[in-house]
């Protein structure tokens, strides 16, 4: 008999990939995935560690859920609840001991047992499962195939953990140290992807660009050389991958930007800081100037290369000259878009100690000064495509009829009203018009297509 299983994600894109993987393991048992928790028989939280709101979350959810669960007991039925991810793995027991009604704890190097644990507890009322291991062994050779890939963009980690240490940051500790997956096993994974209709993968790692995996050819290969192979897989046309960190950025991949023409022209690139001080604070091993470097090699290889960024303000001794560095940095690389946020103080990490935390308010009219910055910038990144043409790969149906939704190249939402079944197809669409946070287009004929693309590309990096 079918089961229902809930799965609620929360964090990064891994997590997204994590939460699918756990469907596929369960999906033998019988469990199938359901869009609400009410009445369901096993709810999964996929939790983020990142910053204190984030984690956070994870009890009040916890909370609604223990009434969910005494409801179903009312109703006779059983309900399981587990919690995954980096808070599972950065505070289970704080978990076991304050929420009663959590049945299972796992991290995400321990969910290849996923399915052994949920019949344990299944089978038995009173038991309740921890583990939070670091194992020996690699998950992904227990891992079974995939389900078939709902749609034409599709995540596939091809490497985790991170051994950079900076010093804000709880991913080292909840996910532990840097692996990488075989070369093989990725290309497999692709070439199963692009079978079933995938035609965009997004490679993902905490840290992508530090990929080190076993070689086809017997060697080690850095991500450029994967990116060469993966280019070759066919069906597929667009890889792109997150998140790098500049100090692992070398010359081949930097040379990958302008040779392979399926890596998309837009990179996510964390800087966090404009102020070579809070930078060697951070522990981030590389100054200001070295990332303008890297972005100006970038762009010499990839001309219309688009770039987002990550930023925290308001870290540790951060001061008004520090701050005021971060927004020269920004003016100075022109960000397509980025994400900011407020330095929030992780308990085991470093910076948490730190003893000039900054005040809550100056945080505030910190971050609302550089968001206002990166808000123009990426309105003008945005308003400059207008009166252009680019391949858009279509993904769904948008929200009105006769539209339909994709991405460009340099991964704007693109919104046109256009035949449903160009969706899993990529046309060129000239855009017309920007919306708050995508661009409005029209399909266009394919003839002038390529001239106006050239143009995209000549001035987007403007
Ligand atoms: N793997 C990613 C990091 C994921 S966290 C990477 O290496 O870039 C995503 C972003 O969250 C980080 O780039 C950083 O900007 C932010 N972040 C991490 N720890 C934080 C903290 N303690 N407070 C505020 N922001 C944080
Ligand atoms: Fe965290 Fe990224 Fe730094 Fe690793 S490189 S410690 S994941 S911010
Ligand atoms: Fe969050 Fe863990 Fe990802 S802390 S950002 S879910 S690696």
């Amino acid at each position: 008999m079918d089961k229902k299983l809930y799965v609620k994600t929360y964090g990064c894109q891994m997590n997204v990939y994590d939460s699918m993987r756990m469907a596929d393991l369960l999906a033998p048992l019988g469990y199938r995935a359901v869009d609400a928790p009410g009445g369901a028989d096993l709810v999964i939280l996929n939790t983020c560690h990142i910053r204190e709101k984030a984690a956070e979350k994870v009890y009040s959810e916890i909370g609604r859920l223990r009434l969910l669960k005494e409801e179903s007991a009312r109703g006779g039925r059983r309900m399981l609840i587990a919690v995954a991810g980096c808070v599972a793995q950065a505070q289970g027991e704080e978990i076991l001991d304050r929420a009663p009604c959590v049945d299972i704890i796992f991290g995400p190097q321990t969910y290849h047992r996923l399915a052994d644990m949920v019949a344990r507890v299944a089978r038995d009322e009173g038991t309740r499962l921890l583990d939070t291991e670091f194992p020996a062994e690699d998950k992904f050779d227990f891992l079974p195939e995939e389900a078939a890939p709902q749609g034409v963009s599709a995540f596939l980690t091809i490497q985790e953990g991170c051994d950079r240490f900076c010093t804000f940051c709880v991913v080292p500790y909840t996910r532990g140290g840097e692996r990488s997956r075989p070369a093989a096993a990725v290309v497999a994974e692709a070439e199963r992807l692009a079978a079933a209709g995938v035609r965009e993968i997004t490679l993902l790692g905490q840290n992508v660009n530090a990929y080190h995996g076993h070689g086809l050819d017997g060697g080690e290969w850095r991500l450029a050389a994967l990116v060469r192979r993966l280019a070759l897989v066919e069906g597929l046309e667009r890889i792109r991958y997150t998140t790098s960190h500049p100090r692992d950025m070398d010359d081949d991949l930097v040379a990958a930007h302008g040779d392979v023409e399926k890596l998309m022209p837009f990179l996510h690139l964390p800087v966090q800081s404009g102020s070579d001080r809070m930078l060697a604070a951070m522990n981030r091993r590389h100054r200001a100037d070295d990332y303008r470097r890297l972005v100006e090699r970038l762009r010499r290889a990839r001309p219309d290369l688009a770039l987002s960024s990550d930023f925290i303000v308001g870290f540790p001794g951060e001061s008004g000259k520090d701050f005021a560095a971060t927004l020269a940095l920004v003016n100075d690389i022109g960000f397509a878009q980025a994400f900011s946020f407020k330095y929030s103080p992780r308990p085991g990490t470093p910076a948490a100690d730190a003893r000039e935390q900054v005040p809550e308010p100056v945080k505030d009219e910190r971050l609302a000064g550089l968001q206002q910055l990166l808000r123009a910038q990426q309105d003008a990144f945005n308003q400059r495509a207008v009166g252009s043409v680019m391949p858009v790969l279509f993904q769904e149906a948008g929200r009105h009829p006769g539209q339909i939704r994709g991405r460009s190249p340099y991964l704007q939402p693109v919104h046109a009203v256009a035949p449903a079944g160009l969706v899993g197809r990529t046309a060129p669409v000239r855009i017309i018009g920007v919306t708050a946070n995508s661009l409005r287009g029209e399909i266009a004929g394919t003839a002038g297509a390529g001239a106006a693309h050239r143009m995209v590309e000549e001035t987007a990096c403007a």
